[in-house]
């Protein structure tokens, strides 16, 4: 059976992940130190405050896509279309991203505070999952990669 998800809701996915890992990772704030920002075409890098309005863009963006694809996935493909271990384990990752997220979106907002050791293990673990689902998607085109046959 062909799967359910189109081309175009791919790579809707595809972008907003890269959306949000480019600027998540300018939020650390890496690319005026390691002068990123000199690359003709990538000094907009190097303003924190548009990298991190277009982390939120992406996030919201990321929101909607995981509440259509859920909502279609409870109500119409659950049946025919399981969820292969790299699909489990991408949703896993994907929803405690949302989660962590949510709690960095949480400490932002000016008038809520929390205690430093659990804020501190909630930022790492946003920043660790990012770097798990880019594994993942690695080891996923390696394993489709070994998998097709040459001729
Ligand atoms: C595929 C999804 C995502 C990726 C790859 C990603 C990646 C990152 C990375 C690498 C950072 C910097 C980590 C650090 O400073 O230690 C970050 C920060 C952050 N992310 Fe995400 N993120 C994702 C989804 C989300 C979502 C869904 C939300 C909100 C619900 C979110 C909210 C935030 C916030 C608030 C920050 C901190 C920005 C600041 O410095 O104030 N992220 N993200």
């Amino acid at each position: 059976m062909s799967p359910p998800i189109s081309r175009r809701i791919s790579w809707a996915y595809i972008l907003v992940v890269a959306l949000l890992a480019v600027t998540g990772t300018m939020q650390m704030p890496i690319a005026s130190r390691y002068r990123i920002v000199a690359v003709p075409g990538l000094g907009w890098l190097g303003d924190f405050w548009l990298t991190h309005r277009l982390h939120y863009l992406g996030a919201a963006l990321l929101l909607a896509l995981v509440s259509y694809l859920a909502t279609r996935w409870v109500l119409e493909w659950r049946r025919d279309h399981a969820l292969t271990a790299f699909g489990l384990a991408r949703a896993g990752l994907v929803a405690a991203l949302i989660a962590t997220g949510a709690v960095r979106v949480l400490k932002n907002l000016p008038n809520v505070s929390f205690s430093p050791e659990p804020i501190m293990l909630v930022d790492w673990a946003h920043l660790g999952l990012a770097f798990l689902l880019g594994l993942l998607a690695l080891l996923r085109l390696g394993a489709k990669a070994s998998c097709v046959r040459p001729r």
